[in-house]
C-alpha cells in the first residue's frame, strides 16, 4: 500500500488532530504516503484532498478542533453519491483511508469497504457513545471542561446560596453527566439512562433547601428538558434563586488531554496497522487497556454497554440526602 487517505466526520472532538497527525506519523514509518481529506466525506466527493506531512502532523497533534474540518453528509447513504468518492480517491490513486469519527461514521466506512476502498474507524466524539470502545477520543477533554466550568459555577452559587441547573451534551449518552457529576459533587444528576422527572429533581432540592444546603447543582444531559423551565421550576418550589447555564460548545473545543492525545495517537498507529495489513470495515476501540478491531458490521450490533455500575453510582449520589 502507498497511499492512504485521512479524513473527520461528524461532530469535531479534542484529539482529532492528534489522531491524524498519529495517521501521518505511523504510515511515514511505513513509507506510505498520507492525504488529508477536508470536510468529511464531503471532500471525498468533491475531491478536496491535499497532501499532509510530518510538519503538518507537528503544527496540528496538541490544537483542538479539526483542522482538515468535518461536516455530517447525509447524502452520503446513497450509492451514487459515494461511487463520486470512490472514483475521486481512485483517480488520485488512494488506496485505503481512516477516518475518525462517531457512529454516524460507521456505515460509510463499511460501505466504502464493499466499495473496494478499505476503511478503518477511529471512535472521535466526546459523547463516548461508541459500544465498540471503553472510551472516544474526546470524551476526556469535554469531560474536564465541564468539571471546571461546574467547579466555577459552585463558587457562585455557594457564594449566593442558590441553586443551579447544569445542561451537558452527550447526545443519548449520559457519560459526561454522569462522570461530571461523580467527581464535581452534584447533588443532582439525571442523565438519558437514569432520568429523573421534573417533579422528582424539584423535590430533591427541596429537601435541600430544607436542611440548609448552601448550594445545589442539577446536573442534567442534554435533551431531557427546557433547562430554562426546569430551573423555574426549582426555583417555585424550592425557594432557592435558581440558574441555568448550557455548557454547550464550549465543550467541544479546547486543547486535549493526555488522555485524549494517548488514546488518539495509539489508536491511529493501530489503525494504519491494519490498512497495512490489507484489512478494512473495521472499527478501532479501547477494550479495557487494549486497542482492538472490530468488524463494523459486528459492532452495529453490539449490545449498548452496561452500564449497570454506572446507573447504581447515580442512584447512590441521587438518594444521599434523606428527607
Ligand atoms: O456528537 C457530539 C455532539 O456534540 C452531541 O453531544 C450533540 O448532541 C451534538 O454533537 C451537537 O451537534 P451540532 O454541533 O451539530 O449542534
Amino acid at each position: 500500500i502507498k497511499k492512504i487517505g485521512v479524513l473527520t466526520s461528524g461532530g469535531d472532538a479534542p484529539g482529532m488532530n492528534a489522531a491524524v497527525a498519529g495517521v501521518i506519523r505511523a504510515a511515514n514509518a511505513k513509507g506510505i504516503e498520507v492525504y488529508g481529506i477536508r470536510d468529511g466525506y464531503k471532500g471525498l466527493i468533491n475531491g478536496w484532498f491535499e497532501k499532509v506531512d510530518i510538519d503538518f502532523a507537528q503544527e496540528i497533534l496538541t490544537r483542538g478542533g479539526t483542522r482538515l474540518g468535518s461536516a455530517r453528509l447525509p447524502e452520503f447513504k446513497e450509492e451514487s453519491v459515494r461511487q463520486i468518492g470512490v472514483d475521486n480517491l481512485k483517480k488520485a490513486g488512494i488506496e485505503a483511508l481512516v477516518v475518525c469519527g462517531g457512529d454516524g461514521s460507521y456505515m460509510g466506512a463499511q460501505r466504502l469497504t464493499e466499495m473496494g476502498i478499505n476503511c478503518v474507524g477511529l471512535p472521535g466524539t466526546i459523547d463516548n457513545d461508541i459500544v465498540s470502545s471503553d472510551y472516544t477520543i474526546g470524551f476526556d477533554t469535554a469531560l474536564n471542561t465541564i468539571i471546571e466550568a461546574i467547579d466555577r459555577i459552585r463558587d457562585t452559587m455557594q457564594s449566593h446560596n442558590r441553586a443551579a441547573v447544569v445542561e451537558v451534551m452527550g447526545n443519548h449518552c449520559g457519560d459526561l453527566a454522569l462522570y461530571a457529576g461523580t467527581t464535581t459533587g452534584c447533588e443532582v444528576i439525571s442523565t438519558s439512562e437514569s432520568k429523573l422527572t421534573e417533579e422528582e429533581i424539584c423535590e430533591q432540592v427541596k429537601v435541600l433547601a430544607k436542611k440548609g444546603k448552601r448550594s445545589v447543582i442539577v446536573l442534567v444531559t442534554e435533551n431531557l428538558y427546557d433547562s430554562n423551565a426546569l430551573a423555574k421550576k426549582v426555583e417555585e418550589k424550592s425557594g432557592y434563586v435558581t440558574r441555568a447555564t448550557i455548557l454547550g460548545h464550549t465543550q467541544r473545543g479546547g486543547i486535549p488531554t493526555g488522555m485524549d492525545r494517548y488514546l488518539a495517537v495509539t489508536s491511529a498507529i493501530y489503525a494504519v496497522d491494519q490498512l497495512a495489513a490489507g484489512k478494512g470495515g473495521v472499527y478501532v476501540g479501547l477494550d479495557g487497556n487494549k486497542l482492538v478491531a472490530r468488524d463494523i458490521n459486528s459492532t452495529l450490533n453490539m449490545p449498548r454497554k452496561d452500564k449497570s455500575q454506572e446507573l447504581s453510582t447515580i442512584r447512590l449520589l441521587n438518594s444521599q440526602f434523606k428527607k
